[in-house]
């Protein structure tokens, strides 16, 4: 299987940040930055300490693309046994192409398009979770043509809320997702589409949920009605949505766990979880370089386009220098290049004055919905993704050109 525990992702070593066995500062100027950087000890880790905490139910953990979908990363994934939760074609494409059989490939999405529907039946993914009736009729009427039984899960919008940033909050009765209860139910129980086999209910209730009676209610209020209903399920999907470290500490993995396997063991069904920022998140950084000090800004080369959580979300990403000085700091707004007010990484930061201009910062956390969501805003180019392993480095994706942007 591999991977030691006791090699560290990313730390200090006499004043300088490694990622494994490798310099960060050495990266940085070889590849020269804005850079996005990778442990595969990291990812290997997570990835691990989740499929450990769940044991007991034997899930089937279909990694979340939509967190990162760099063909490197999925195989690594990959190649531990994960499948894959999916939401368009072009995550299909990936995980297909990372070697990730179709049996264990899930298919989200509150608005599947009628050629997506029709390429993921062919290619055989294990189920659609699906958001609506409509949904359910369409991927009928494909699987008609296509003259097979397609699994569906129904995708439940249990009006719980989850406590996250309300654009991550996503089990709420107020958002787009998932079909109402009763509705649900109704639909369960006189499915009488001919090619459509409901195998059971999928819940995702938001992003970074922080307290694990959250994931508790969900799966106590779904069961209740399961009970009542006298509903005979074979999968349940519990989505994903496990936090991550980023300013303060969150409970871990094993404290979800405690709470959901009790509930779900004595089912003896099939159990589904689709983490994403669980296992990327804290696997990466974002390496950039300080182009200006002016003022109280930090000005550096990455901004909004490359990593936009801070922007959209106010989230918060620790930033820290890749060389440690103990020296006395000073508190600054590290910003980016982007001509908007609202381009920044981190606000009141405190940074050693001992800082220049050309010195590199590492933003740590941008692992999960770092590079997936940048853009080529202010037409600028994407950036390399590298991946570090024990001594080694390699990179996974080159920067973009110019010329891949006009063709
Ligand atoms: N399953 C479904 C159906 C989802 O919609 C999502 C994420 C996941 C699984 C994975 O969730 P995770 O384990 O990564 O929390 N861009 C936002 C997060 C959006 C999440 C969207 N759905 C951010 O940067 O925080």
């Amino acid at each position: 299987m591999g991977e030691k525990i006791s090699v560290r992702s990313f730390f200090y070593h006499r004043n300088n940040l490694y990622c494994e066995r490798v310099k960060v500062n050495e990266i940085a100027k070889k590849i020269g930055t804005p850079l996005y950087l990778y442990s595969k000890n990291s990812i290997c880790n997570q990835y691990k300490s989740f499929k450990e905490a769940f044991s007991p139910l034997s899930p089937l953990i279909c990694y979340s693309l939509k967190a990162n979908s760099n063909l490197s990363l999925l195989k690594i994934l990959k190649n531990l046994g994960a499948g894959a939760d999916i939401v368009s074609l072009g995550e299909l494409f990936l995980a297909l192409k990372a070697g990730i059989k179709p049996e264990k490939i899930v298919f989200a999405g509150v608005g599947k398009k009628e050629e997506e529907i029709q390429e993921a039946i062919r290619k055989n993914v294990y189920l659609f979770n699906v958001e609506s009736s409509s949904e359910l009729r369409l991927i009928n009427k494909i699987a008609v043509q296509f003259k097979k039984k397609v699994n569906c899960n129904l995708r439940i919008n249990p009006d719980i809320d989850p406590g996250t940033h309300q654009y991550v909050a996503t089990g709420k009765k107020e958002s787009k997702f998932g079909i109402a209860w009763d509705k649900a139910i109704e639909i369960f129980k006189n499915n009488a589409l001919p090619q459509i086999k409901i195998l059971g209910f999928h819940v995702h209730l938001g992003s970074q949920i922080l307290f694990p009676e959250v994931y508790e209610s969900a799966i106590k209020k779904v069961l209740e009605t399961v009970k009542k209903e006298k509903i005979k399920l074979a999968v349940f999907d519990l989505g994903g949505g496990f936090p991550i470290e980023y300013e303060k500490s969150v409970p871990p993995i094993k404290n979800f766990a405690r709470a959901i396997i009790p509930l779900l063991k004595e089912l003896k069904i099939k159990i589904i979880f689709e983490p994403g920022r669980y296992i990327i998140g804290n696997s990466s950084i974002l390496v950039t370089k300080i182009l200006y000090l002016k003022r109280d800004f930090v000005i550096v080369d990455a901004g909004l386009n490359d990593l936009l959580r801070p922007s959209l979300y106010g989230a918060y990403h620790r930033i820290v220098p890749l060389r440690k000085s103990l020296e006395k700091t000073f508190v600054g707004n590290v910003v980016g290049p982007i001509c908007e007010s609202g381009d920044f990484l981190g606000k009141k930061r405190r940074l050693p004055v001992s800082l220049k201009e050309g010195d590199f910062l590492a933003i740590k956390g941008s692992g999960a919905y770092g590079f997936s969501m940048s853009s080529n805003y202010n037409t600028r180019l994407k950036l390399p993704e590298i991946l570090v392993s024990k001594n080694r480095y390699k990179i996974i994706r080159k920067r973009e050109k110019y010329e891949d942007i006009i063709k």
